[in-house]
């Protein structure tokens, strides 16, 4: 799957960006709080508003503090996927799971690059999604740390060995030079920021990072 983040597109036509990426699986939308990273983005009046806007399922990525308090709402105003940091989990994140499943979403739980994956295998099989960071969350158009193609790997290996119904999901730096790394790896799930909307024909881009990964 690729999932196009409009984090690289403009902000004042979402609408027009969200229908520029034909064919895209999900759409990422990456909502920043000033505080959990150095950066502020958008927050829920606008993920209603896209969802208006487009079809295509959103895959809202929460870089946020206190997730257990905000996430629920992005559930319930009908996110596909709302994706929480585990680090920034205050209580228990087993709650926050069933809490956005119970609201119809997919739970998301995201790992920065130096987050291991060991502490947080037993709490995944309550997670539809595990979003592996491939950059430090906070800005697009970083260049890809390739020490996580560890953690991936790890990762399904543990998806595949324990039968998990968990989408391998990774963010940042992803491109047509990355890609095929990323997709050897084990992932199942491409976000691409600033190689679709940096793109001449972001379409074309998401079909063109789709046949990489295939290869
Ligand atoms: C970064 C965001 C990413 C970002 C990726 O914190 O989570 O989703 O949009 O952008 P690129 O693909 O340009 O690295
Ligand atoms: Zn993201």
């Amino acid at each position: 799957m690729i999932a196009p983040s409009i984090l690289s597109a403009d902000f004042a036509r979402l609408a027009e960006e969200a229908a520029a990426v034909k064919g895209a699986d999900w759409l990422h939308v990456d909502v920043m709080d000033a505080h959990f990273v150095p950066n502020l983005t958008l927050g829920l009046p606008i993920v209603k508003s896209l969802l208006k806007a487009t079809d295509i399922p959103l895959d809202c990525h929460l870089m946020i503090e206190d997730p257990d308090r905000w996430a629920i709402g992005y559930a319930e105003a009908g996110a596909h996927n709302v994706t929480v940091h585990a680090e920034a989990i205050v209580g228990d994140p087993r709650a926050v799971a069933r809490d956005l499943r119970a609201a119809g979403a997919k739970a998301g739980l995201s790992l920065k690059p130096g987050t291991p994956l060991d502490p947080w295998v037993e709490v995944l099989r309550d997670y539809d999604t595990l979003l592996i960071m491939s950059v430090e969350p906070g800005f697009g158009g970083q260049a890809f740390i390739p020490e996580v193609l560890d953690k991936v790997r790890a990762a399904r290996r543990m998806v595949d060995t324990g039968h998990l119904k968990v989408v391998i999901e990774i963010d940042g730096g992803i491109n047509d030079d990355t890609i095929d790394q990323a997709a050897e790896a084990g992932v199942d799930c491409f976000v691409a920021g600033s190689a679709v909307y940096g793109a001449a024909d972001p379409s074309r881009a998401v079909a063109a990072l789709r046949e990489r990964a295939a290869q």
